[in-house]
This record gives structure tokens, C-alpha cells and sequence, in this order.
């Protein structure tokens, strides 16, 4: 099947969500079903469209979801995800439809995998006649944390107060009520409303999930219990794609050249990914911590991290002064390719999915300052169950900054955290490659499809 002619390519539809996180392990995925002999078509909204000459192998579909007409405030993920899963039915429906008459029988769509945020591609899969499988872009442990809310509600475990949050949450022994994602994207209720829909397989005969067996092995064996259908933990994604950006923003790459300057493992990387917004003020204590440590650091600052402020506004006055050549600012990094840098010592990180599987295979220990939703549980399982990384406070606080850095970049707990890091990041490359479990994984994954 790998060499498979192109005219004979049967093909598959990927309906990825607008989000940096979602959208580059679904470009991952169709590479790599491209590799595997299948033809691929993307499709993706107008607004934060992927850029098709970076992707010469797939065929996109834009699906136009008239978001003009409606008011989303930064950050509303919920409201956001709601609007593109009644605004983008019709036109998947309509673009497959006129794609699928032009096709040779050779070449017809076998089935859709639909990234687990927009579920209405059920229902277009349904009326076409095509299988459907779930692409979850984050972790077994967090779908587990997610399938709980409702029960822990019903139970009256939540909304919780403040001071019982360290309490361990029944039914997940590993997490504390703060690391369960609750009311940080709306209200309890919101989160609740969009886990029933993105944790409910309805007719999908599979979920594929970019996560790895042997990080979480009891958390996938109990989502199998939940969702009784084929499973395939075939992560991590960006570690058997072709490589290829399907960054949305342009990476600065004079950062390069700056880590080409200096000491191996001496850099911190610092970055909150894509969709975090932070305040001003904790951007000044991030910004004095960083110059506080002796610790060169590379730091993306993004131009709507904080809304309706001027980036040049972001960096406090005579920061840039104080720390002179030790520091790089950055409005977005090649991310990758810095994780791979060996003057990369440490990545302080909000922990999104992508960002912890990314930093794991390049061996990097981590500082976890999670923001929002699954981060909450990724950074728990980085710093507690994995333990390649140092929790850090949700409070900021320039002190507590530079003593979590001088814990991980130097001294003996930051050594026997990168002893770890190493070892996981050798246990990730084991997984991809022949005889892994993620390599058997994706086989058994081509196959089930070829059998549609
Ligand atoms: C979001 C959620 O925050 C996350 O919890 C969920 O798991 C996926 O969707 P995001 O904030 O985008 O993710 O974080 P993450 O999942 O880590 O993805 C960010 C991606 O952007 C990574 O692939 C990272 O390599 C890339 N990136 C980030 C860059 O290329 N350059 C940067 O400067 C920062």
C-alpha cells in the first residue's frame, strides 16, 4: 500500500478544527496516511486556514464559517467551537459531495476522521454514506478528566471550593480537583455542554488519539472501557510525519542563530503556546523572574498574548537592558526545531498537548505553568506521575520563577529530572519505530481503513 500509484489512491477526509493545536497533528496525520498510500483531503475553516503549499500532498477543502456574523470574545473557545459546528455542515456536505463526483471509483472517499471538536462531521458522514472516526488531538488521562465532570457534578464534588481543590478527585486518583478542567473555559456548565458532545462517539466506528501507550497505558485501557470502539494510540504524530510547517504564524528563525551562540543545556525556552492570554502583570513577573535567574532564556511573547495591548507595551521598561544578550524574545519560535537545540536545557510551558509530547521526544525537562483545560492534567502527569517536570505556581511570582529555574537547570534534582527526560524521550523514539506500539499501532489503523 505505502507505494500505491496515485490514481489509485482510495481517499480519506480530515476535518481539522482552527486551532494551532489541532490543526498541526491533523496535517501530521494526513502526511502520513499520504506516505501510507491514501489520497487526503483537508478540510479546514477559512479562518486560520493551514497554507497549502506547504502540504503538496493534500488537497484542501475550505469551509467557509461565517464567523463575521457573530461576536466571540478572545479566548472563547466554547462559543467559538458551538458556532463552527452549526455554521460548517453544509459546507463540508457540499464540497465533498462536488469532490466525491469527480472522483475515478480508484480514487473514492473511504471515510472521515473529524478532529474531536467538530462533531458535526457525524452527521455529513452519515448522509454520505461514509464511516466516521474521531481524531482526539490531547491525552487519554485529560478525555478521562473531561468524561468525569458530569459525574463529578451529579455527585456534588463540584463547583468546589477554593480551599478543598488539593483534594484528590474520586474515580482519578492521580489528579487534584485543581488539575480537572472545570469552569476556566466558561461556565461548569459550557465545559460539561462541549465534553457530551466531544466525548460522544454517536455512529464513529473509531477514535485515533496522537498519545502514546506506554505514557499513560491504565488511562488508555480505561477510555477503552468508555468508548467501546477501535482505538488507535498512534502518537506522537510530529515524530513520524514528513516534515513539513504547518505553523500558523511565521517562526522567527533568527533565534536560531542566537542558541547556535550559546552553552549546551544552558537555555531556558520559554512559551504558552498558541490560545493563552495572559495578564499584563503577569507578563512583568515572567519578565523578572527570567532576568532574575542567571539563565540565558529564549522567550516567545505572542502579539495577542495580552488583548488590547501593544506588543512593544508588553515588555516592562528597561527589561530588555537588564538582561541584554542573555535573553531572545520572540513573537512565535520554530518550536520544534528549538526543543531539538542542544543549548536547550529546560522548557517552561502552559503544558497544551502538542507542547508536552514535543518536549518529552526531544528530551527536555519542563517548568509546567498549565492555563487552561487539559493542560491542567498534562501538567499534573509531567511533574507528578512522569515526574520530568517541576510544577510551578499559578500565581506568579518573580522569586518563586527564579527558584523553580535554578532547581531544574542546575543542581541535583534538575540532573535526576533530565536522567528521566532522557529515558522517556528514548522510550518515544522506541514506540515509532518497527516493533513499537505506536508503530503497530498506526499498521493496524491502515489496515482497518482499507478494510471500508
Ligand atoms: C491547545 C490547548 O491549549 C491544548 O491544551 C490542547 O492540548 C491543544 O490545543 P495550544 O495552546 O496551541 O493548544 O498548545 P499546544 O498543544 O502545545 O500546541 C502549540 C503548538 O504550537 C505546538 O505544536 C508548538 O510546537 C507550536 N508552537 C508554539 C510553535 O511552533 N511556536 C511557538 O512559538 C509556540
Amino acid at each position: 500500500m505505502e507505494n500505491q500509484e496515485p490514481s489509485k489512491r482510495p481517499t480519506v477526509v480530515i476535518v481539522s478544527g482552527p486551532f494551532q493545536g489541532h490543526l498541526s497533528p491533523m496535517l501530521d496525520l494526513g502526511n502520513v496516511l499520504y506516505s501510507k498510500g491514501f489520497g487526503v483531503i483537508f478540510a479546514h475553516t477559512v479562518f486560520n486556514a493551514p497554507d497549502p503549499s506547504k502540504q503538496p500532498d493534500l488537497i484542501f477543502l475550505p469551509m467557509q464559517e461565517n464567523l463575521a456574523d457573530h461576536q466571540i470574545l478572545p479566548g472563547d473557545i466554547i462559543a467559538l467551537v458551538n458556532i463552527l459546528n452549526k455554521n460548517c455542515e453544509e459546507p463540508l456536505k457540499k464540497g465533498l459531495s462536488e469532490i466525491m463526483n469527480r472522483l475515478e471509483p480508484e480514487n473514492q472517499v473511504v471515510c472521515i476522521i473529524c478532529d474531536m471538536f467538530m462533531y458535526f462531521s457525524e452527521s455529513v458522514a452519515r448522509d454520505l454514506k461514509l464511516q466516521c472516526m474521531i481524531f482526539r488531538t490531547s491525552s487519554a488521562s485529560s478525555a478521562l478528566a473531561y468524561h468525569a465532570l458530569s459525574r463529578l457534578q451529579t455527585e456534588g464534588y463540584i463547583p468546589r471550593k477554593d480551599s478543598a481543590l488539593d483534594d484528590v478527585v474520586p474515580g482519578l486518583p492521580l489528579l487534584r480537583f485543581r488539575d480537572i478542567p472545570t469552569a476556566d473555559m466558561g461556565t461548569l456548565q459550557d465545559a460539561i455542554d462541549l465534553t457530551d458532545n466531544i466525548c460522544n462517539t454517536r455512529t464513529s466506528s473509531a477514535i485515533i488519539c496522537n498519545t502514546v501507550d506506554y505514557l499513560e497505558p491504565d488511562e488508555i485501557v480505561q477510555f477503552q472501557h468508555i468508548y467501546p470502539v477501535h482505538y488507535f494510540p498512534i502518537g506522537p504524530l510530529h515524530m513520524i510525519a514528513p516534515t513539513s510547517s504547518s505553523s500558523l504564524l511565521e517562526a522567527d528563525t533568527n533565534c536560531l542563530i542566537w542558541l547556535d551562540k550559546q552553552a549546551p543545556r544552558s537555555v531556558i525556552y520559554v512559551s504558552v503556546g498558541s490560545l493563552a492570554i495572559l495578564e499584563k502583570e503577569e507578563l512583568a513577573e515572567m519578565a523578572w523572574g527570567l532576568a532574575s535567574s542567571n539563565h540565558p532564556f529564549l522567550w516567545v511573547v505572542r502579539s495577542d498574548a495580552v488583548p488590547e495591548s501593544e506588543w512593544a507595551d508588553l515588555i516592562p521598561e528597561g527589561f530588555m537592558e537588564t538582561v541584554g544578550e542573555r535573553g531572545c524574545i520572540v513573537k512565535w519560535a520554530p518550536q520544534k526545531e528549538v526543543l531539538g537545540h542542544n543549548a536547550v536545557g529546560g522548557f517552561w510551558s502552559h503544558c497544551g498537548w502538542n507542547s508536552t509530547l514535543e518536549s518529552i521526544s526531544a528530551g527536555v525537562p519542563m517548568i509546567c505553568w498549565p492555563c487552561f483545560s487539559d493542560q491542567k492534567v498534562n501538567s499534573r502527569y509531567l511533574s507528578h506521575v512522569w515526574k520530568v517536570g517541576l510544577e510551578l505556581d499559578h500565581k506568579l511570582e518573580r522569586g518563586v520563577i527564579k527558584e523553580s529555574m535554578q532547581r531544574l537547570m542546575a543542581g541535583k534534582e534538575g540532573e535526576e529530572i533530565r536522567v528521566r527526560a532522557n529515558d522517556m524521550q528514548h522510550k518515544m523514539k522506541m514506540s515509532v519505530s518497527e516493533g513499537g506500539l505506536s508503530y503497530a499501532s498506526l499498521s493496524d489503523l491502515v489496515d482497518f481503513i482499507l478494510s471500508f
